[in-house]
């Protein structure tokens, strides 16, 4: 008997009863999961704790419904042969001679809390309490713990210090839209949530913390997906005197240690990869790499050629095992969402024994056909897709590509995990032709690139890496610049002024000037990571209370009205609602 299990009230968990148990008088506690008659006076009594499920055998009948939360005083007994479940661990006993104690009733539940039941997803929302009664959402809930205590307990074996930063702050540079706060003391004025620690944690370098971190609760007012809500969870982490290489080694050692409490096993390796390499092989800065299906370049082939569809810089093109036997209005839908991704088109070959079939085959040459048979090893059966574009438009066409297609679902492993380095350190040019920057301005530019800064921004890579699992971006960080000269020359280059960046990020800048320890650091999202140990598509799944895809709570129905006294008090206005 484990030492939680007994309260005041009970003596053991409903699961954990076992034969071991036969023939002790116990008490247990929880609620009816299902009820079965057995004639007029006989009632069989599925119980159910976070621990499970226990069999409650009550003579003379009893009025209980399902979820009525019972005490039951009873003897452990065998379960007559015949009858043993071997799907409950506690299959081979059940408790008889019960005495039963009613401690509430309850209303008929609007769903069936049963995991074999589809539920609407907007009831179980709704009402959120009962449906993380049902043992997926236990399982989820519990899981999260344990990856927050490894990961607690990692950082903290690496000297990390764990630092509480305000939830009421001013604005931070990390891009998303922000949720706002009004002031009651200072009419007219506003507290944002943070979208992170980030400015926080840099301070917290400068006020001599060296290594700290944080299970950080962040805030974005962004449109919401399968792994994004509004209001998240990163493990958030700064240290100083390091480089990207030390900061990779913490957070690699804290994910491996989560991913031991979560499934029992211990990933071995963690690979790494450049973003060039992740865009040139995967088409994407966040490559899924348990399954092939890898990009291939075919420009050197069609360099000259006289198809007019391949007049372009780079011709690449991927392998879909078995493809051959997608329909016509299959390869019509993945033509137009290459068209959607901005492709000019996409060309298919079915790989035949004899060669392609394809309405471009009798355009290509020998050599041509034979390159386009022989992309990754084709076989007899397969399907090619050729993308010819300017060559980061054909990667990001066939990266999408391959995942729509090869993808497979969160819950299938391996857990391939992949360290990219060396993000570009600008996404773009706006229409002013400033650069756009792809992380907050704070990001180091790459030692070796300092200089074309000026002269071609976008060759510019950074000290920036991100760490990807299985596709999903489970976090990012950076080194950041601690210099004034350096960060002078980022912040022109993004034609953020003097002014502007005094007014926006004065303090951070004024902290710097009292000597700023090189310092680098990283966040990943807790709820991204959970999901897929839990094997769910969705981070809602592994929050306790999340919102809606149009960011409702169906259980408490904010976002609501608030009183007029309470508009008063904040000297704020309400437009009508339109
Ligand atoms: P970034 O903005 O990349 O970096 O966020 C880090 C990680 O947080 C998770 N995440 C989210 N999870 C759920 N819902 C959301 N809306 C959401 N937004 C982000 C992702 C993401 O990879 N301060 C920097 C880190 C640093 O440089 O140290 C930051 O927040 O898993």
């Amino acid at each position: 008997m484990t030492n939680y299990e007994a309260t005041s009230l009970r003596d053991r968990l409903c699961g954990s009863i076992t034969s071991s148990d036969i023939g002790n008088r116990l008490t247990v506690c929880g609620w009816v999961a299902k009820r079965r008659e057995h004639g007029e006076h006989l009632a069989f009594v599925d119980l159910r704790d976070r621990s499970g499920i226990v069999q409650v055998v009550v003579d003379g009948g009893v009025d209980v419904r399902s979820e009525y939360v019972l005490r039951v005083t009873g003897t452990v007994t065998a379960r007559p042969e015949g009858t043993v479940n071997d799907k409950l661990s506690t299959g081979e006993i059940e408790i008889t001679d019960c005495v039963v104690e009613v401690l509430s009733a309850a209303e008929p539940p609007p769903f069936q809390l049963n995991d074999r039941v589809d539920i609407d997803e907007q009831i179980r929302l709704r009402y959120r309490y009962l449906d993380i009664r049902r043992e997926q959402m236990q399982r989820n809930l519990r899981v999260r713990a344990k990856v927050n205590t490894a990961l607690r307990a990692a950082m903290e074996r690496q000297g990390f210090c764990e630092v509480e930063t305000p939830m009421l702050w001013a604005p931070t540079p990390e891009g998303a839209r922000e949720f706002v706060v009004p002031s009651r003391l200072h009419p007219g004025d506003f507290y944002v949530l943070p979208q992170s620690p980030q400015i926080a944690k840099q301070l917290l370098m400068v006020g001599g913390f060296d290594r700290y971190y944080q299970i950080a609760r962040c805030m974005r007012d962004e449109d919401l997906r399968a792994d994004r809500q509004f209001e998240f969870t990163q493990l958030d982490l700064e240290a100083s005197f390091v480089t990207q290489l030390d900061i990779m080694e913490f957070v690699s050692q804290a994910v491996l240690d989560a991913a031991e409490a979560a499934t029992g096993e211990r990933p071995t390796t963690i690979d790494t990869m450049t973003w060039a390499e992740a865009l040139d092989r995967y088409g994407v800065d966040k490559p899924d790499l348990r399954f092939g299906m890898t990009l291939h370049d075919l420009s050197d082939v069609f360099e000259a050629s006289e198809v007019k569809a391949f007049a372009a810089p780079t011709v690449k093109a991927i392998r879909v095992p078995n493809g051959s036997e997608y329909s016509r209005s299959r390869l019509d839908q993945l033509t137009e969402r290459a068209k959607d991704l901005g492709a000019k088109g996409l060309a298919w070959f079915r790989v035949t024994d004899e060669g392609l079939d394809s309405p471009l085959d009798r355009f290509l040459s020998d050599v041509e056909r034979a390159a386009v048979r022989s992309v990754d090893g084709a076989q007899s059966g397969d399907l090619i897709l050729v993308v010819a574009d300017e060559y980061v438009q054909a990667c990001k066409v066939l990266g999408a590509l391959r995942v729509d297609i090869g993808s497979p679902p969160v819950s299938q492993g391996p857990h391939r995990y992949v360290w990219v380095t060396e993000f570009p350190m600008y996404e773009g040019l706006d229409d002013e032709g400033n650069p756009v920057p792809a992380h907050h301005p704070f990001t180091m530019p790459h030692a070796d690139d300092l200089e074309l800064m000026d002269t071609d921004p976008l060759a510019v890579r950074s000290q920036a890496y991100d760490l990807v699992l299985n596709g999903w971006e489970l976090g990012s960080g950076s080194v950041r610049i601690h210099r004034a000269d350096i960060q002078a020359r980022v912040f022109a280059s993004l034609g953020i002024s003097d002014e502007e960046a005094e007014s926006r990020f004065g303090f951070l800048m004024g902290a710097f000037r009292y000597g700023a320890p090189p310092h680098a650091g990283f966040a990943f999202g807790i709820d991204r990571l959970v999901a897929i140990f839990a094997g769910e598509e969705n981070i809602r799944e592994v929050i306790a209370f999340p919102k809606t895809q149009s960011g409702s709570d169906l259980m408490t129905g904010a976002p609501k009205a608030i009183t007029e006294r309470q508009i008063r008090d904040l000297r704020i206005r309400v437009s009508p609602k339109v």
